[in-house]
């Protein structure tokens, strides 16, 4: 089924100039950018979109790292879109990531880790409205 899935280019990725790079691999497999944006989380915002992490060792991390430059934000349109974009990603650890994928192409650490992607249905529809209003997305024929 076409599906929304949520993605993050982060700010090691933001930084070493990779959002043309990122975005090629989105579009090459197959998904379309139906939304995007270039913004610097403040803390907050940050430490609401990772909640759920909320007590974990990283979180504090976490916070810092999302919060220390800015990030590009998107909604990806496409067949399968959340699992394609978690398989264009890789895992989390880049040291685990396949070969080619993102994160083993251009991740540094499992916590700089170039981009963000949606993990399941329920997750990309509270990610898409953390981010973006209905009127910010933009669906393809
Ligand atoms: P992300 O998909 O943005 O979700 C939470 C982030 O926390 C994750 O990517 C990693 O960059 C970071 N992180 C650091 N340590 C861990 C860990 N042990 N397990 C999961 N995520 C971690």
């Amino acid at each position: 089924a076409i599906e929304r899935t949520f993605s993050i280019i982060k700010p090691d990725a933001v930084s070493k100039n990779l959002i043309g790079a990122i975005y090629n691999r989105f579009e090459t497999a197959g998904l379309r950018i139906v939304a995007a944006k270039m913004l610097h989380m403040t803390r907050e915002q940050a430490m609401g979109f990772y909640a759920e992490h909320e007590g974990k060792p990283f979180y504090e991390g976490l916070v810092k790292f999302m919060t220390s430059g800015p990030v590009m934000v998107q909604v990806l349109e496409g067949e399968d879109a959340i699992r394609r974009n978690r398989e264009i990603m890789g895992v989390t650890n880049p040291k685990e990531a396949l070969a080619g994928t993102l994160r083993a192409c251009y991740a540094d650490s499992i916590d700089r880790n170039a981009v963000h992607g949606s993990d399941a249905p329920a997750s990309a529809a509270r990610e898409i409205a953390y981010f973006f209003t209905d009127s910010e997305i933009c669906p393809r024929a």
